[in-house]
């Protein structure tokens, strides 16, 4: 019987966003699409705009799912619209976030071992990165194979439609020889495309440390994923962060210039935007916490009051008592056993490890066991 309720309650949410968004939203995007596409008779035009319906859609989703467990959840994967974006680059360029210092470390002093790693015999490989965000980082890598003509093509994949287009806008200008084909969307979703492509050689990049916003079980669905698209000869480079200093971690994102908070907060305030909510940022704080047993660290927004948040495109109201947490990402911290284990256990096997100099950063190299 309870589980009748539960299903009758989720089909009324159901209608109730569907009816409510898809009147706003929804059929004017596709009257949208039809128009264009039939006045500049360009399909692309229609892609872009699907693309958009399906991210919108999915994001009125999982916004749903999320405030409506216990505990209260958002993904982290919606951090990244065109503000969110900009607010990520702040953080990446604090001195507290070692993160970006290391990675861009290994690869300007060790491009040459990578690439060596990549591809032994110098024959041409093609790059698909997934999650690619604003790709300063791996410039450095594509000039380095750009200029031993080793990269056929680069496919940076992102969910963030202003991270593409301006990583796209900015490679060409500063790379010109490099072939590059950006793609918007979900890439748990764009992964079967991988497998369509030409079967040339393929590095899969996943930087940053990407793989932390997974827990395990995540993790090991992403990677068996992968591993279903992969061929014989193809690589993954994966981007770790370490197990080190809790306070080093905890500086990290507890940061005083207060772009992490604001990093979050722009979550609630996207939901404001695109779903007609009412969230009163004030009222919630950032808190970080990190387990240096498990190597976990979690990002929350605790509610300051006792609040009534009204999502009218959800035709949803959520009650937030004081000092609830809704969790918004984890970042998991890593040893060389925990990496070597999740390679094993997903059916990869490790080529090369290449540490920054303070130990703190890892991109680890893994072909197909
Ligand atoms: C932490 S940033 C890292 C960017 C870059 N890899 C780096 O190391 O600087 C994560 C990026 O992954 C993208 N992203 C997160 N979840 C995604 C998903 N499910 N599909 C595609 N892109 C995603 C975000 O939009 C963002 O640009």
């Amino acid at each position: 019987m309870k589980q009748v309720c539960r299903k009758r309650r989720r089909f009324r949410d159901w209608c109730a966003i569907w009816g409510s968004f898809a009147s706003r939203h929804l059929w004017s995007f596709a009257l949208c699409a039809s128009l264009m596409a039939i006045k500049f008779g360009n399909e692309h035009i229609t892609i872009k705009i699907m693309e958009q319906i399906t991210i919108q859609t999915d994001f009125a989703k999982d916004v749903l799912e999320g405030l409506s467990a216990n505990p209260k959840h958002l993904s982290s994967k919606y951090f990244y619209d065109d503000t969110g974006s900009k607010i990520f680059q702040d953080i990446m360029r604090m001195p507290e976030y070692y993160l970006t210092d290391c990675e861009l470390e290994i690869f300007e002093t060790q491009s040459d071992e990578i690439l060596n790693a990549f591809t032994e015999d110098g024959s041409e490989f093609e790059i698909i990165e997934l999650g690619a965000g604003d790709g300063v980082k791996t410039k450095v890598l594509l000039s380095h194979f750009l200029n031993k003509n080793c990269i056929c093509e680069y496919v940076p994949i992102d969910i963030s439609e202003d991270a593409v287009s301006n990583l796209v806008i900015d490679m060409e200008l500063q790379l010109p020889g490099l072939n590059i084909k950006g793609k918007v969307g979900d890439y748990f979703k764009l992964i079967d495309e991988i497998n369509t492509a030409e079967k040339r050689k393929k590095v899969l990049l996943f930087l940053g440390s990407n793989i932390g916003n997974f827990n395990e079980l995540e993790s090991l669905d992403f990677l068996s994923k992968l591993k279903d698209v992969m061929h014989p000869g193809d690589l993954l480079f994966i981007g770790f962060d370490l197990k080190k200093d809790p306070e080093i971690i905890l500086n990290a994102y507890n940061d005083p210039h207060g772009h992490t908070a604001a990093f979050n907060l722009n979550l609630l305030d996207r939901i404001n935007n695109k779903l007609n909510a009412d969230f009163v940022l004030q009222n919630f704080r950032h808190r970080e916490i990190y387990d240096p047993e498990t190597g976990t660290a979690k990002s929350e927004l605790i509610s300051i009051t006792k609040q009534k948040v009204e999502i009218q495109d959800l035709g949803k109201a959520f009650w937030f008592e004081e000092g609830e947490a809704i969790f918004m990402e984890m970042s998991q911290k890593y040893d060389l056993n925990m990496i070597t284990g999740l390679a094993k256990k997903s059916g990869f096997q490790v080529v090369r490890n290449f540490y920054d100099k303070r130990l703190y950063f890892m991109n680890s190299l893994w072909k197909l066991k």
